[in-house]
C-alpha cells in the first residue's frame, strides 16, 4: 500500500535539525517499510522562515523569498534521507515527474521538499499523493487533530475524529478569509487536491510516534481522519 508521509518543517527544524526527532521517525519508518511503500515530502521549519526573511531584507522578492525557502525544505529532506540511508532513494526530488518515476521503478523511499515558489508543502505532498497514485496520506505536525476552532483562543472549539473531504474544504476556506496568521492545519489548495482525488489524509502529532504509526496502520488514533 501506497502511503505519502508530510512532515512539518517544525517538527525536523525547529531552528536547528531536531536529530533526536529525525532518527524516530526514521526507524518508524524502517519499521514499517516491509508493509508500506512510503514516499515523504518534508516541510521547511524557522530555517524557511529565516531565509525567506532575510532575502526579503536584501530586496528580494516574494518568489526569491519563496525560492530560499524552498531550498530549506529540500535541506530538511536531505537529512530524512541520510538518517534512513540505504532504504532512501540517494536524490532528494525537486520535480514530481522525476519522484515518480524512481518511485515506480525503486524499492527505495522517495523524499522531497518543496517544488515551485507560491506554494506549500502541505500542496505539494497532496500532489504527490496524486502523482503517484497514493489513496493515503498522514500528516505530520505540531498540530494533534482538527478543531472547529483554533483551541487554543476558544474553549468551545471541537475536535473532529472524523469528517468528510467536503467539510475539510469548507472549513479551509473559513480560515483562509480570516487574517494571516491563522493559518489552517492544512492549506486550501492541499485540502482541494485530497478531496478531488478521495485521499484518505490523516492529521496526527508528529510529536507522538505512536499515532503516527496507528495512522499508518489503520488503527484508531487520537488525530483527524479526512475520508468520503
Ligand atoms: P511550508 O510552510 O510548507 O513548510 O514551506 P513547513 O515548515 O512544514 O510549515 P510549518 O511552518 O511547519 O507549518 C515553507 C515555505 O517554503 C516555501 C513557502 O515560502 C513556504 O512558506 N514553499 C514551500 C514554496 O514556495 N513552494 C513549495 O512548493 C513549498
Amino acid at each position: 500500500m501506497k502511503i505519502v508521509l508530510s512532515v512539518g518543517g517544525s517538527l525536523m527544524n525547529p531552528g536547528k535539525p531536531d536529530v533526536d526527532f529525525i532518527k524516530g521517525l526514521s526507524a518508524l519508518i524502517v519499521k514499517l517499510a516491509p508493509k508500506y511503500k512510503f514516499s515523504i515530502l518534508c516541510g521547511g521549519g524557522q530555517p524557511a522562515r529565516d531565509y525567506a526573511s532575510a532575502v526579503r531584507e536584501f530586496g528580494g522578492n516574494e518568489f526569491a523569498a519563496d525560492e530560499a525557502a524552498i531550498l530549506m525544505t529540500r535541506a530538511n529532506a536531505f537529512l530524512l534521507a541520510a538518517a534512513l540511508g540505504e532504504r532512501a532513494y540517494p536524490r532528494v526530488f525537486t520535480d514530481f515527474g522525476d519522484a515518480a518515476a524512481a518511485e515506480t521503478a525503486s524499492k527505495q523511499i522517495v523524499v522531497m521538499g518543496g517544488t515551485i515558489p507560491g506554494f506549500t508543502t502541505d500542496a505539494d505532498a497532496a500532489l504527490l499523493a496524486e502523482k503517484i497514485g497514493a489513496k493515503k496520506l498522514v500528516n505530520l505536525s505540531n498540530i494533534s487533530a482538527i478543531y472547529s476552532a483554533d483551541p487554543k483562543k476558544d474553549p468551545k472549539a471541537r475536535k473532529f475524529s472524523a469528517m468528510t473531504h467536503s467539510e475539510l474544504v469548507e472549513l479551509a476556506n473559513k480560515y483562509d478569509q480570516r487574517k494571516a496568521g491563522t493559518n489552517f492545519v492544512f492549506d486550501n489548495v492541499a485540502c482541494k487536491i485530497i478531496a478531488r482525488s478521495a485521499i484518505e489524509t490523516h492529521f496526527v502529532s508528529g510529536r507522538d510516534l505512536k499515532q503516527v504509526e496507528a495512522a499508518i496502520t489503520g488503527a484508531e488514533h487520537n488525530g483527524t481522519v479526512v475520508k468520503g
